[in-house]
């Protein structure tokens, strides 16, 4: 593997080979964390994560692969990836009764040629469907529609270490008692989808740990607060029905300065969590830095700052049993490609631990040093 002269970055050592021009403008938090790399220089972030018996990973889409810098970055920070994209039913199923696995398999190849767990991702989730399966989920028969792409991505994969069963099954707001969704997913199999769904899972992937993936329960505004009942309250039920579910996934697309983060309330919540005998996972950490200005070096202490808050607060539950970002380098992050979410003044977004020629910035730093402080795990299953 080869690295340009302008990447000093080199395995084994990166916390050494941090730019110190980004800590010198990246203000005191950012050279507080700049000292601190240095008292024990870690091979990577999953070395850090495995000293504390956690996984640390990211989301990858196939293309991205190709590139080697980024490929060689992915090989020596993580230890679990997550399809981006590939394993949606949208991108496995654009038309009916063509499955096209090929993207997907070339991550799982990846993995496996290094040693890498993957976390599949996402079984039902009434975004990202083809069209057709959106009309097919309406339509009488629509159960069977939904079970039938569970059972064909579970048994396509059935040896992933995770699945993301169901993803964003509930929203308060909608003003249902039970707090889901109203969805395409709930007129196809009932209000008990997501029980159900379980149960299918575990037929067809009898050793991955399965999922309830969810977002927006991170902050302490009302909004949020609802959001983590309805999540309990979902929990709770799945374990009266003894619905084979092991894990919540807490999305955790941080946005600083939108809404207040309270470390208490939050860590309640995971004890909560944890205390139904669920195991957690942070799966889809970045941080949109959309209402921030668009200097670099403060926005980039302002990243690392909110993630050090979070994952301090995250990483004290020994029911955390890994972190994985939403990408890995800013260059290839979707809040650079979506319209609708990330920044809308055409100044290049900065959510993830690695800038666009992959060296790693403040909030590298600040994930390392959480996991540094970290007690170890300990799963609940
Ligand atoms: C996003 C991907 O990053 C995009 O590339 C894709 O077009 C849409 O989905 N919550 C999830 C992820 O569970 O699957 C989403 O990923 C981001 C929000």
């Amino acid at each position: 593997m080869t690295f340009h002269p302008h990447q000093s970055r080199a395995i084994g050592a990166v916390s050494l080979s941090v730019p110190r021009r980004a800590f010198l403008t990246g203000g005191a938090a950012a050279l507080a964390l700049a000292g601190e790399a240095h008292a024990d220089a870690p091979a990577s972030l999953k070395a850090l994560a495995a000293r504390t018996g956690r996984v640390f990973g990211a989301a990858v889409s196939w293309k991205q692969l190709d590139d080697p810098d980024f490929a060689a970055l992915v090989r020596e920070q993580c230890a679990i990836l997550t399809p981006e994209w590939e394993m949606k039913w949208g991108a496995v199923e654009a038309t009916r009764y063509e499955p096209s696995y090929g993207p997907a398999v070339k991550i799982v190849n990846f993995a496996d040629a290094n040693g890498l767990q993957v976390r599949g991702h996402a079984a039902l989730w009434a975004n990202n469907l083809p069209p057709w399966g959106r009309n097919a989920l309406l339509a009488r028969g629509g159960d069977s529609a939904a079970l039938t792409r569970l059972r064909q991505i579970l048994q396509r994969f059935p040896d992933l270490a995770d699945w993301d069963v169901a993803n964003e099954a509930l929203e308060p707001r909608n003003g249902r008692p039970d707090g889901l969704r109203n969805s395409a997913l709930v007129t196809a199999l009932g209000t008990n989808w997501i029980a159900r769904s379980f149960f299918e899972a575990r037929k067809y992937a009898p050793k991955s740990k399965l999922y309830y993936n969810e977002y927006g329960v991170d902050y302490a505004d009302q909004q949020s607060e609802d959001r983590r009942t309805a999540v309990l309250r979902l929990l709770e039920n799945l374990r009266k029905q003894n619905a084979p579910a092991d894990g919540l996934g807490i999305q955790a697309h941080l946005r600083p300065g939108d809404k207040p983060f309270d470390a208490a309330r939050y860590r309640a919540f995971l004890k909560d969590v944890a205390g139904l005998g669920f195991e957690i996972k942070i799966t889809e950490l970045d941080i949109d830095d959309k209402i921030l200005g668009p200097d670099v070096a403060s926005r980039d202490a302002r990243v690392a700052d909110e993630t050090a808050r979070y994952l301090d607060a995250a990483l004290d539950e020994p029911a955390v049993m890994g972190v994985l970002c939403w990408g890995l380098s800013d260059r290839y992050s979707w809040l650079r490609r979506s319209k609708r979410f990330g920044r809308q003044d055409g100044v290049a977004a900065r959510p993830l631990p690695f800038d666009d020629k992959m060296r790693p910035k403040p909030m590298y730093e600040a994930i390392a040093r959480a996991f540094r402080a970290a007690p170890q795990s300990r799963s609940p299953r």
